[in-house]
C-alpha cells in the first residue's frame, strides 16, 4: 500500500511511535490523516505539524472507535488505512486484578477488534482497505515482566492473522508491527527488562521508516529489529529449548523473585 492520496487513521498518534507514524505519513501526501488519541491536546499538536485532524478517542470504548471512523469518513471519505497503535504497558502476572487485566485487554486488544469490526463491511464492499496493527515482539515471543502485555499482544497477532487469511483474497491487507524496544514513554522506568531493551532500542522515526517500507511491500510482519525473526524461528523450531532459554534470561535479569514465584 502506498500512502499518497489515502485516508489514514492513527490511534495513539499523540506520542511515541504513533506520533512518528503521523509525521512520516505526512511526507507521503495522504488525502486525510486523523490523529486519534485519548490525549487530545497532544494529538492536536501532532495534527498541526502533520497536516492532519485531531480526534479525541478512547480506544477502549467501542463507541469512541465507531465515532472516530465516522468522523474520518465524513471529513475525508472512506478509510484506506487504519493504524491500531494505541497501547499501554503494565508490569505483573496472573496476580494483577481483573480490572487491570480488563484494561489491558480493552486498550491493547479489543480496540483492534472494534476497528476491524467497524471497517470490514465497507472495505469488503469497496474491495480494498488495510490494517496496521501495532503489536510487539512480545506478541511473537513474550514480555518477561508482563503477562497482560504478552497475552494481549499475542491476541492482536492472532486477530490480524485471522483477518489476513479470511479477507486477504477480497482486497484487505494486514500488517503487524512487532518491534522490540523503542525510545518512547513506554520504555521509561527503572526495570531490568527496560534496561535490556534499551540496549537495542530504536528511535520512533526509525520504526516509522520501517512501517512505510513494510506497507509498500505489504508484508504481514514488519520487524524493525530483524533479529526478532530469528528468535521467532528458534521458538517455533524447538519450543521447549526456547522456554528454557527464556527461563535462564529471567534468572539472569534477577526477575525470579518478582512475579508469582
Ligand atoms: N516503546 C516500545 O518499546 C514498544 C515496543 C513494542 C511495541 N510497542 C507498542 O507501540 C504502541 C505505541 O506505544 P509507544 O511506545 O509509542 O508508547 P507511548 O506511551 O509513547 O504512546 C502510546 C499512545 O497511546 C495513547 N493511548 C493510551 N491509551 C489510550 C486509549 N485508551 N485511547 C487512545 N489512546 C490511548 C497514549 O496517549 C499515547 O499517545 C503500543 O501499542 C505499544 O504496545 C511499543
Amino acid at each position: 500500500m502506498h500512502l499518497q492520496d489515502k485516508v489514514i487513521i492513527v490511534t495513539g498518534g499523540a506520542h511515541g511511535i504513533g506520533r512518528a507514524l503521523c509525521r512520516r505519513f505526512a511526507n507521503e501526501q495522504p488525502r486525510g490523516l486523523i490523529v486519534a488519541d485519548i490525549d487530545f491536546e497532544s494529538a492536536h499538536a501532532v495534527a498541526n505539524e502533520s497536516h492532519g485532524v485531531a480526534v479525541k478517542c478512547d480506544v477502549s470504548l467501542e463507541q469512541d472507535v465507531k465515532n472516530l471512523i465516522e468522523q474520518a469518513q465524513s471529513t475525508f471519505g472512506s478509510v484506506d488505512l487504519f493504524c491500531a497503535n494505541a497501547g499501554i504497558a503494565m508490569s505483573g502476572g496472573a496476580e494483577l486484578t481483573n480490572d487491570e487485566w480488563q484494561q489491558a485487554l480493552q486498550v491493547n486488544f479489543l480496540s483492534h477488534l472494534y476497528a476491524v469490526r467497524a471497517l470490514i463491511p465497507s472495505m469488503l464492499e469497496r474491495g480494498s482497505g488495510y490494517f496496521l496493527h501495532t503489536a510487539s515482539a512480545a506478541g511473537l515471543l513474550t514480555e518477561l515482566s508482563s503477562a497482560p502485555y504478552s497475552v494481549t499482544k499475542h491476541a492482536v497477532i492472532a486477530l490480524a492473522e485471522w483477518v489476513a487469511i479470511t479477507y486477504g483474497k477480497q482486497g484487505i491487507g494486514v500488517s503487524c508491527l512487532c518491534p522490540q524496544g523503542v525510545k518512547t514513554r513506554m520504555l521509561q522506568g527503572d526495570h531490568p527488562v527496560v534496561d535490556m531493551l534499551h540496549e537495542t532500542a530504536l528511535e520512533p522515526q526509525q520504526v516509522a521508516d520501517c512501517v512505510v517500507e513494510g506497507l509498500a511491500s505489504e508484508h504481514f510482519l514488519i520487524l524493525p529489529h530483524p533479529e526478532v525473526a530469528e528468535y521467532f524461528q528458534r521458538k517455533a523450531g524447538d519450543y521447549d529449548r526456547w522456554l528454557g532459554g527464556m527461563r535462564k534470561l529471567r534468572t539472569r535479569l534477577k526477575l525470579d523473585s518478582t512475579t508469582a514465584d
